[in-house]
């Protein structure tokens, strides 16, 4: 029965997508009771924190609409998260859409008439907006009017409407590839960072309390080293630990049943899965630290190029392993050492 167990686990997870890819999967989303409402839960990101608190503050002392709020940084650390607590700290509405779900100027249009004051209005993937949606936000975030064409041909005339004073919150993966006129709109700029392995461990606790898991200290310590700088990854590796420990009969997630578990699901000490690893092998082994391109990389691996750069090397870099440069992609010196214990150890 255990057997069964742990080999469905195994099962499930060359089916289902990544279990350390940062993208939200279907079983993320039933996790919604973990997302912190309040700053003080809001592990981590001090500093942002700090900013927007005072500028929060301020706001609400003079009744005002916070100014513009753009939230940049690699999926999974807590943009969406950290969108609506700027809404429950204003004690306002909070309206959520995104960049590709706005197909044309008109359901913009019947977004920003339908806010109240001081609303927050949220766009996910704000890069992804279409221009002609996008040209239609300049004057709606700077001086709160909808400039609208109405009718067409030698009828068509320019319609201005008021607009409540509100704050657009954008939220971005890829900042990179917002338009000038847009980003200059913001006058608060929060770039989201990595989590060290502490500010993880709390967040896995603290996870671990809301879903009464027993949890010791080294065990979210164990689980905080794996989880690719992410709270997103933290909070799923901590649910498969759980499944792990339950079936194995453990009383709580320890050291012991957090490495087993995690071993059991192919994730390495630092994180890494298989794909990370051929990834390194086909840069340290084949291309022996010599720069390659995405999609020679991508057909060694076999694996499409878009989850190699958007899920693999982000992390892959920030451990120093791989490098960008403009000819392509290269292992590091210290991403060839590491390929090269983990070898040995596999020996
Ligand atoms: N600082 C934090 N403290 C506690 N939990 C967090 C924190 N940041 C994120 N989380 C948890 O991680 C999950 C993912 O966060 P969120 O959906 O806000 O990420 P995101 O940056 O919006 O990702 P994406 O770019 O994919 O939209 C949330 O459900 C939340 O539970
Ligand atoms: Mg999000």
């Amino acid at each position: 029965m255990i057997e069964e167990n742990i080999i469905s686990a195994k099962k499930r997870q060359t089916l289902d997508e990544r279990l350390t890819s940062p993208i939200e999967l279907g079983e993320d989303v039933q996790v919604e009771s973990l997302r912190p409402l309040v700053f003080e839960d809001f592990l981590g990101q001090t500093e942002l924190k700090e900013k927007l608190d005072i500028f929060i503050q301020a706001a609400n002392q003079r009744t005002e609409a916070l100014d513009h709020v753009l939230l940049s940084g690699p999926p999974g650390l807590g943009k969406t998260t950290f969108a609506k607590i700027i809404a429950n700290s204003l004690c306002t509405n909070f309206v959520i859409t995104s960049g590709p779900a706005i197909e044309r100027q008109g359901d913009l249009a019947a977004i920003l008439t339908n806010l109240g004051p001081r609303d927050v209005l949220f766009i996910d993937e704000i890069h992804r907006l279409k221009l002609p949606v996008e040209e239609i936000l300049y004057s709606a975030m700077e001086d709160y009017k909808l400039d609208i064409i109405v009718g067409k041909g030698p009828d068509a005339r320019n319609l201005r409407i008021d607009l409540p004073p509100f704050t657009l919150v954008g939220a971005t993966t890829k900042s990179g590839l917002l338009s000038a006129p847009l980003r200059d709109r913001f006058g608060i700029l929060g770039q989201f960072e990595f989590y060290n392995k502490e500010q993880l461990a709390q967040i896995v606790t603290r996870s671990a309390s809301i879903l009464e898991i027993k949890i010791e200290k080294d065990g979210a310590l164990e689980i905080a080293s794996r989880s690719r700088g992410t709270p997103r990854i933290a909070n799923r590796l901590l649910k498969r630990v759980r499944d792990v420990a339950q079936v194995k009969g453990r009383k709580s997630v320890d050291l012991q049943v957090s490495c087993e578990a995690l071993a059991l699901l192919n994730v390495n000490e630092l994180g890494l899965e298989v794909l990370d690893l051929k990834i390194l092998k086909v840069l340290c082994e084949v291309y022996e630290g010599n720069p390659v391109g995405l999609s020679t990389l991508s057909i060694s691996v076999g694996e499409d190029d878009e989850t190699i750069s958007e899920v693999c090397e982000p992390y892959l870099i920030q451990l120093g392993f791989v490098e960008r440069t403009p000819r392509g992609r290269k292992s590091t010196p210290k991403g060839n050492r590491y390929y090269q214990k983990w070898v040995n150890n596999q020996d």
